[in-house]
């Protein structure tokens, strides 16, 4: 079998697909578990901190329960309100922690600074989103795709339409080539991930038998796939300046009926990891539809509220992979 203990869970460039299937798996019997109430408690008096420089519902809450329910205990560290940032560093900060807490979680900006984290606190350390990677929305969504289709990951296309130099593109791809999956993302090449990126990620798929297509051409994109994927065009952390050129760039590539009929597909499904701009019911989406005259971005309503949607199952894995990850590497 495969022993993570006291490994940190940084980005999926760190894993082997054999540890990410075993990954999956656990957090598929976790799943089962708590559905069945049979879940055994394997984190007991273990103590967890949850570090958050930038905002979160989903990641914050799944760490909180995951936690809980396997029997840890949890501090939350807020984007204000520590020392974090202003009169203490992160390699302090992360020796300091080391001696309290028997794992630790960030989120925030570059992936240096959990690199950092993770080089110096002693016990592990997960990255629950940074500007490069969201590794920990990676697993989720794999587990998502296992449910909704009987085909084994390798057998599995998919296309991400959008910001493909973000963090869920880049995880993305890195999680299919590791996967052996058939990964395209359908982008203006202004928003590809990195060329030293894409060629690690070659490399990779080399091994694994993944498919890596980048194009511009939303129909070559999506054409045969099982899954469309898509997220906000403007991450955390970006500037209010760039929402114009982005949303003239990606426009083209928002997911709504016409590209998903353009899989081809009538079982394709639509994933999103949250929180998505698709009608004017929030602060943002509201300013945007002053700004632009748009009430969707990224996808549309009538999209996001389908049959075919299954982002509310995604968000319900991310609580479900996170307590595997901290089971692998804590008990
Ligand atoms: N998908 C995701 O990471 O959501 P939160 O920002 O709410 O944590
Ligand atoms: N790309 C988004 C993902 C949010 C879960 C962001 O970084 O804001």
């Amino acid at each position: 079998a495969f022993n993570l203990k006291n490994r940190n869970f940084l980005k999926l460039l760190d894993f082997t697909p054999k540890e990410i299937d075993f990954m999956l798996n656990l957090a598929a019997d976790l799943k089962a578990a708590k559905y069945a109430g049979t879940e055994r408690q394997m984190l007991k008096g273990k103590n967890i901190v949850l570090l958050f420089e930038k905002d979160s519902t989903r990641t914050r809450c799944a760490f909180e329960v995951g936690a809980l329910d396997q029997g840890a205990h949890v501090t939350y560290l807020g984007p204000s309100g520590s020392q974090i940032g202003k009169k203490e560093s992160m390699k302090d900060t992360a020796r300091v922690l080391g001696r309290m807490y028997d794992g630790i979680e960030y989120r925030g900006y570059s992936q240096e600074i959990v690199e950092t984290l993770g080089e110096y606190a002693g016990v592990p350390v997960w990255n629950g989103l940074t500007t490069e990677f969201h590794p920990t929305q990676i697993l989720a969504d794999f587990l998502t795709m296992r449910e909704h289709t009987d085909k084994p990951l390798n057998k599995v296309a998919f296309c991400y339409l959008g910001d493909a130099k973000n963090n869920m593109g880049n995880s993305l791809m890195v999680g299919a080539v590791k996967m052996g999956m058939d990964f395209r993302a359908a982008a203006p090449k202004a928003c590809w991930p990195t060329e030293d990126l894409v060629a690690q990620c070659r490399e990779i798929a080399k091994q694994t038998g993944a498919k890596i297509t980048l194009t511009e051409d939303v129909k070559e994109g999506v054409k045969g796939c099982d899954f469309l994927y898509t997220d906000v065009w403007v991450s955390m952390g970006e500037p209010d300046s760039v929402w114009e050129e982005r949303v003239k760039l990606l426009k083209p590539y928002q997911v709504n009926k016409a590209a998903m009929d353009a899989t081809g597909n009538p079982n394709v499904k639509f994933m999103h990891c949250l929180p998505a701009f698709h009608n004017r019911e929030t602060a943002v989406g509201e300013e945007m539809f002053k700004k632009f005259g748009l009430s969707e971005m990224e996808v549309t309503d009538e999209v996001f509220e389908s049959n075919a949607s299954i982002v509310f199952d995604e968000a319900e894995n991310r609580m479900h992979t996170i307590k595997a990850i901290m089971v692998a590497t804590l008990a």
